[in-house]
């Protein structure tokens, strides 16, 4: 996608991803600003702040998550937004979207704007961090930018090394399918997969490239000489003709930030325009709607564990490993099934049916 306006106008599919990063920021501060005297929200590719029809752009979205939360109040914690855009088009329209917010903002929420490179800007302030051995922040990084170029897994590996840093990475599919064969683009794709195996993916087409390049990026995510980071998943976005738009890669190392981005996956209700989907298994792909298909879940556990008797907590880790969220009730609703797959077992004059963290075990039946 290239974009020449200032502004453009505001799409379904990228309606859906902003309804993602407020429903995970919902989560994320108040859970990080109980733990943390100062946590970082980071918009790397920032953009004008506002689209055609006056809707909200990302980093406005990001600050009503704070003026708008229920907990607000009680968040005394600082809060440093970063703003990075590059063109200065649309880092002036920004600057005048944010002063409409300067008067409402608390003495603890402090904005930073860059008129500069996403990768720059970053390396800045970890280079920054470095030299005077301090740790950054916790800091929830959006990187959403139009391609792959100026995004390089480095950058992310060296945010993702401090405590508490996870990113939301916009990996941008359909400009990987279009340019990844281009000469001038070879630079860009070593950066942003932080090595050469994506050259494996040339002689492929269609969509056994696009799956290469997306799982590769995953294994580079999480692999011990990539980023190392401890949950990383991918939300596929589709239009109405099942063509992927963009992909949605989320990394953490925080288990609570894993279920907080499943739970704010499974709140984005698609409409008749497109599809969304957990693919990160490719063998286990997972659509996002309004109730999800308990069943799938049940058969991935059941395959897991066929015959063995295992604590709830392995099994929830398995369900956090897996697109759907820990919920208890599907676990329940399968034991009292008329042709159950498992079983609850508890100690003796524990409640039957209760599902206790360190107490119950899961029977899977043969
Ligand atoms: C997809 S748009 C961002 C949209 C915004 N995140 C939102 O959701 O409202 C990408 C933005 O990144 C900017 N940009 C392009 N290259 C950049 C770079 N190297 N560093 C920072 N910003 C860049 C573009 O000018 C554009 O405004």
């Amino acid at each position: 996608m290239a974009i020449s306006e200032t502004i453009w106008e505001l799409e379904p599919h990228t309606r859906a991803k902003h309804i993602i990063l407020r429903k995970y920021l919902d989560a994320w501060l108040p859970k990080q600003t109980k733990w943390n005297d100062r946590v970082i929200i980071c918009d790397g590719f920032a953009g004008p702040g506002v689209y055609k029809n006056g809707e909200d752009g990302s980093p406005i979205i990001a600050l009503k998550a704070f003026l708008e939360h229920s907990h607000k109040e009680h968040i005394s914690a600082e809060i440093i937004y970063l703003f990075i855009e590059l063109e200065s088009d649309r880092f002036e329209c920004l600057e005048q979207v944010l002063a409409r917010f300067s008067e409402r903002l608390p003495d603890n929420v402090k904005i930073r704007k860059y008129n500069d490179d996403y990768d720059s800007a970053l390396s800045g302030i970890l280079d920054h961090m470095d030299d005077s051995s301090q740790s950054i922040a916790p800091t929830f990084a959006f990187i959403d930018p139009f391609g792959i170029k100026g995004v390089s897994l480095n950058t992310i590996k060296r945010l993702m090394a401090h405590k508490g840093c996870e990113v939301f990475v916009n990996f941008m599919t359909t400009s990987l399918q279009r340019f990844l064969a281009t000469k001038e683009f070879e630079s860009h794709s070593d950066a942003f997969f932080g090595c050469s195996d994506w050259r494996d993916a040339l002689p492929l087409s269609g969509e056994a490239r696009e799956n290469a390049l997306r799982m590769l990026y995953q294994r580079r995510l999480v692999d011990k000489d990539g980023v190392a980071a401890k949950y990383v998943r991918f939300f596929t976005m589709k239009n109405e003709k099942n063509t992927t738009i963009y992909d949605l890669f989320f990394a953490t190392n925080h288990e609570k930030g894993i279920d907080a981005m499943k739970a704010a996956m499974w709140n984005v209700d698609p409409s008749g325009d497109f599809s969304f989907s957990d693919a990160t298994d490719p063998n286990q792909e997972v659509l996002f709607q309004p109730e999800p298909d308990w069943q799938q879940l049940i058969d991935i556990l059941a395959k897991e564990y066929r015959g063995q008797t295992v604590p709830w907590l392995v099994v929830a880790e398995k369900i956090r490993n897996s697109p759907f969220r820990i919920l208890k009730n599907p676990i329940k609703d399968a034991a009292c099934s008329d042709n159950p797959v498992l079983q609850i077992v508890n100690p003796v004059g524990t409640r039957r049916k209760t599902i206790k963290d360190g107490v119950t075990q899961i029977r899977f039946l043969t």
